[in-house]
């Protein structure tokens, strides 16, 4: 599946990812820097913010709670479509996904 990284200044990156690939890891894999994911994915750090396009946000795994208690202490601001990048896990079902990288993670 691909995913389409939306830089804070509107530059899109297409990264191909194999299926089970975290959106983090695909994000790490390929240099997009807006996703620091401090914690290597463990789930507690919320640096790994993203907002996630909205047409496809129900296809993946709803927020754990964890992932929520986490989602309230992002750097910027929490909207309905935001999600922890490590927690999303890319599939058939998600392919061709926007995930807009936040302006800033700390
Ligand atoms: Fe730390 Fe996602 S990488 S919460």
């Amino acid at each position: 599946p691909s995913i389409f990284f939306v830089e804070p200044d509107g530059t899109e990156q297409q990264v191909d990812v194999e299926p089970g690939t975290s959106v983090m890891m695909a994000a790490q894999q390929h240099g997009i820097e807006g996703i620091v994911a401090d914690c290597g994915g463990a789930c507690s750090c919320a640096t790994c913010h993203v907002y996630v396009e909205e047409r496809l946000q129900g296809r993946f795994a709803p927020v754990g709670s964890f992932e929520d208690e986490l989602l309230d202490t992002t750097a910027c601001e929490r909207l309905p479509n935001s999600r922890l990048s490590c927690q999303l896990t890319m599939s058939d079902e998600t392919d061709g996904v926007r995930i807009e990288v936040p302006e800033s993670q700390m």
